[in-house]
């Protein structure tokens, strides 16, 4: 107790040491401009590998092509992988094999979107198009995979870089994951470019981030005859419009104003013609909650709306959460250690100005399943540029990215590893 310093001197110092502690631990003496400057090397050959993906975009569980030209990269960069993973899935490794390891993720697979950008390197595939930006993420891993390798002696532990297939409704992380990618990995990261972010720029947001996602069809059904004699009929239309109706009071009666939750309605089908009522009427929609508790009580409660409004109206109801084509996808929540080092990581990269408070979107990410086991975190790096014309949202058949952000999401990737290993090895 001597050694304590006098009271009235314990809290400036604890400020003090507080104040220098995140910039101190984090890198003493990292050298951030020579790693940009490696990667900004690499550029030519990120754009070359963007590009060629772009152009032969692959749906989900299809990635075989991309899959194949990840192998092949990887072989020339001489970095070790295992394949398959989860059906197309490529899993490289660099590092001494030794505790830590921490994982670094892409996902690899396209949507079903016809593109409408007209430049050189547009989609080959009619009706497939990279709309979300996964051809940047599978080439900013494998720029990572170049850097850390060539960096192998700054690599205190080993990092896993995770080329993951069908992030878009397929679930490809729960395949990944029961193919054993996580077996040791204590901590697991993510990028996805955004927008609405300026490239140069990252965005990064603790905690729940982004909604658990389900998808529902409907089927309400009731007997078919004239419409002259409604009394001798059974109308699923005006079941139908009711359970429709009832169904928004879950979201404004039933679930906390300042939890946030979705139910979209998104098709009705049903009937054909003036003078008859139909048999049956169908529609769906999507289910979303910034909580995956959220979204599970949300499902039994639109069940026994739809349910319940069907019989008042002597109508049958069938609800299914489709859980077969679009798996549930459960909330993304960022772990806040992770989030700090990434706002650490970014601000001592790109800048501090350069690194914001993200927002949290009702979005789905099947990155939430590797959530769900470990620590990690996903956050946005910015592709929004209007000289570059990536001004469009992802989804959108005209989204572009802005090239820039590849040696930038390289870097990243590698400092991340890098700091993260520094930081955690014993
Ligand atoms: C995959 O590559 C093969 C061989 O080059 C080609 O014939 C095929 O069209 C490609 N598939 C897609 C979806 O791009
Ligand atoms: C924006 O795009 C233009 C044109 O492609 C490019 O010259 C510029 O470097 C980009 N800006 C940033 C901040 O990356
Ligand atoms: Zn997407
Ligand atoms: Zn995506």
């Amino acid at each position: 107790m001597g050694s304590l310093p006098h009271p009235d001197l314990r809290l400036p110092i604890l400020i003090l040491l507080l104040s220098l502690t995140p910039l101190t631990s984090s890198a003493p003496d990292y050298d951030a401009e020579e790693l940009l400057r490696s990667a900004n090397e690499d550029k030519e050959w990120l754009v070359s590998v963007r590009r060629r993906i772009h152009e032969h975009p692959e749906l989900r569980f299809q990635e075989h092509n991309t899959s194949a030209l990840i192998r092949a990269q990887l072989d020339v960069l001489g970095v070790p992988y295992s394949f398959p993973y989860g059906g197309t899935g490529v899993v490289a490794q660099v590092g001494s094999g030794e505790p830590p390891v921490i994982a670094l993720r892409a996902d690899m697979d396209a949507l079903p979107l016809q593109e409408l950008v007209d430049w050189e390197h547009k989609s080959k595939n009619d009706g497939v198009m990279h709309g979300c930006g996964h051809d940047a993420h599978v080439a900013m891993l494998l720029g990572a995979a170049k850097l850390l390798n060539q960096r192998q002696s700054k690599i205190k532990g080993t990092v896993r870089l995770i080329f993951q297939p069908a992030e878009e409704g397929g679930a490809g992380a729960s395949h990944m994951i029961k193919d054993g990618v996580l077996d040791g990995v204590e901590a697991i990261f993510g990028m996805h470019v955004d927008y609405q972010v300026p490239t140069g720029s990252i965005e990064s947001h603790p905690g729940p981030t982004q909604a658990a996602v389900c998808f529902f069809e409907a089927k309400i059904e009731g007997k078919a005859g004239e419409a002259a004699k409604p009394h001798l009929n059974v109308d699923p239309l005006v079941a139908a419009s009711f359970a429709i109706l009832s169904m928004q009071q879950l979201i404004s009666r039933e679930d906390d104003p300042l939890h946030s939750q979705v139910l979209s309605v998104t098709y009705v089908k049903g009937g054909s013609s003036f003078d008859e009522t139909p048999p049956f009427v169908e529609f769906g929609g999507t289910l979303r909650s910034i909580t995956t508790e959220g979204l599970h009580r949300l499902q039994r409660r639109v069940k026994e709306v739809v349910e319940g409004q069907a019989a008042v109206h002597q109508c049958k109801a069938l609800v299914n959460m489709l859980e077969e084509d679009f798996p549930f996808y459960p909330a993304v929540v960022n772990d806040a250690g992770l989030h700090d080092h990434v706002q650490q990581v970014g601000a001592l990269l790109l800048g501090r100005d350069k690194v914001k408070m993200g927002k949290k979107i009702m979005a789905g990410e099947d990155f939430a399943f590797y959530q769900q086991l470990i620590p990690g975190i996903i956050f946005a790096t910015g592709i929004k540029n209007e000289s570059a014309g990536s001004v469009y949202p992802a989804h959108s058949p005209y989204f572009f990215i802005d090239e820039d952000v590849l040696p930038i999401g390289a870097a990243l990737h590698t400092a991340i590893a890098e700091l993260y290993l520094n930081q955690h090895s014993s």
